[in-house]
């Protein structure tokens, strides 16, 4: 443009000259203003493609948002939205906007919304939970709800974010199912560690069983001789003989001796009986699976009935040294803590296997209303690179076969839930020693 001239240019002629001049600045001027307005084109398009740019971008935001995001005017009507509302209502943007958002209400959250409008210049709103109308239904929805104001601080009207419960409701029913499973494995964890520590205790319980079992058979087959003599006698008494002879038969015969017996073989069979009841009795309180209230019980009980079974079953002649009080009431499930206390005296057993005098010094005492009880035995400790893993999930250093590695993981929880602690040390003086508290309470369960 500046390269242009006018075709005819007179260089003699004054007034042409000036007339040139004055065509020249004026060429010269719009040669100017071209350039501006080339340059502000440059500019605007440069504007409007960072325009666009910001356009797309907050589209593409507002669009990947699964929150449906709704902005509204002060009556309520959609000014825009994004896809998550489209796909919920079905709808299309073009569709949705211009119409009051409490169209696609459900009828009893109509006026929750307009009364949530209403209050909203002065608190925004949060976790408001309405119902929207999908082509699948009623879809409840959890709002927050924020004021929308123009640069000088006027109400323009709000911006709505829900979020679909459904959605939510989902993920919390798998995230219960899923910790469902888990305290169902857990359970079934403690129950096959239950049984295991039980299945410790059979070879004891089995010759336990024994003793007061042959002495019953014993008696009856006693008892079987007796009644065979009696009812010869009997006979001989309905068939006619003589005094004499019936004198005879009772003397050959030790009847009266037999009579006196009877009581005490009544009484010792009924003993053995008994016994059998009793082992019966305690392992079936200790065994059962059945998830019951807790209740108040003597520790001191399950201590010895554990100490008792196990080192009755172990091959190892150990010494057991036991101070406790006669009896310590504490409260929870017996049969969980006798788990516990089987395990532990098993691992003080299995410790002390080579230990020349096996000794196993238990003992309890209440301070500020916590029992402790302490069991130490003389094995060879545990090693430093075993201490910090006692309590894992399958930590074992016994051979295949004799440990799973859950006696003390397991043990552990089961303490934690009767509100007392577990732990594992060694001893100064050698050996481990296992400390165990729980809180005491009197024989009605109630905390000291
Ligand atoms: N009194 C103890 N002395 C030395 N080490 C011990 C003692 N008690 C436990 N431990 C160590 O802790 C480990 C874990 O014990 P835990 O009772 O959890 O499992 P486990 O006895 O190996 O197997 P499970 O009890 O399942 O049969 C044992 O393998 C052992 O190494
Ligand atoms: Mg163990």
């Amino acid at each position: 443009m500046s390269d242009i001239t006018p075709d005819i240019v007179s260089f003699n002629d004054p007034e042409t000259l000036n007339t040139d001049d004055a065509w020249v600045t004026v060429i010269r001027k719009m040669d100017e203003a071209y350039a501006d307005l080339v340059r502000t084109q440059v500019e605007v398009e440069e504007k409007n493609t960072q325009l666009e740019q910001a356009q797309s971008f907050s589209n593409s935001i507002k669009d990947a948002m699964n929150d449906v995001l709704i902005a509204c005017d002060q009556r309520g009507v959609i000014e825009s939205t994004n896809r998550a509302l489209e796909r919920l209502t079905g709808l299309s943007e073009a569709a949705l906007v211009g119409r009051p958002f409490s169209e696609f209400l459900g009828e009893p959250c109509i006026e929750k919304f307009q009364q949530l409008s209403a209050t909203l210049a002065q608190e925004p709103v949060r976790d408001c939970e309405v119902e929207l109308i999908s082509p699948n239904g009623h879809m409840p929805l959890s709002i927050n709800c924020s004021p929308r104001f123009d640069h000088r601080g006027r109400l323009l009207g709000m911006v709505l974010v829900g979020r679909p419960l459904g959605e939510l409701q989902r993920a919390y029913k798998e995230l219960n199912e899923a910790h469902a499973e888990l305290k169902l494995a857990q359970e079934r964890l403690v129950q096959s560690e239950k049984m295991a520590s039980l299945g410790r205790l059979v070879a004891g319980v089995a010759h336990e069983l024994n003793n007061p079992i042959s002495f019953v058979y014993g008696n009856m087959h006693a008892l079987e001789r007796y009644t065979e003599r009696l009812t010869t006698y009997f006979d001989a008494v309905n068939g006619g003989h003589s005094r004499e002879e019936l004198r005879q038969m009772r003397e050959q015969m030790r009847l009266d001796k037999i009579i006196r017996d009877l009581g005490s073989l009544v009484d010792g069979t009924k003993e053995g009986a008994d016994r059998v009841k009793e082992i019966v009795d305690d392992l079936r309180q200790f065994s059962s699976t059945q998830e019951t209230e807790k209740a108040p019980f003597d520790l001191v009980h399950v201590v010895k009935s554990a100490l008792h079974w196990i080192i009755k079953e172990s091959k190892t002649d150990t010494q057991v040294l036991q101070t406790l009080p006669e009896r310590q009431w504490v409260l929870g499930h017996a049969g969980q803590i006798h788990q516990v206390l089987v395990n532990l005296v098993d691992n003080a057993v299995d410790a002390m296997q080579n230990s020349t005098q096996p000794v196993l010094t238990v003992e309890m005492v209440v301070k500020d209303a916590t029992v402790h009880l302490t069991l130490r035995d003389n094995g060879p400790g545990i090693s430093d690179s075993s201490l910090p893993r006692l309590f894992e999930p399958f930590f074992t250093t016994k051979p295949v076969g004799k440990g799973t590695g859950l006696g003390l993981s397991i043990s552990y929880g089961i303490v934690s839930q009767h509100g007392g602690e577990l732990g594992l040390a060694n001893h100064p003086q050698g050996g481990a020693v296992a400390h165990m508290t729980l809180p005491a309470v009197n024989e009605e369960g109630e905390h000291a």
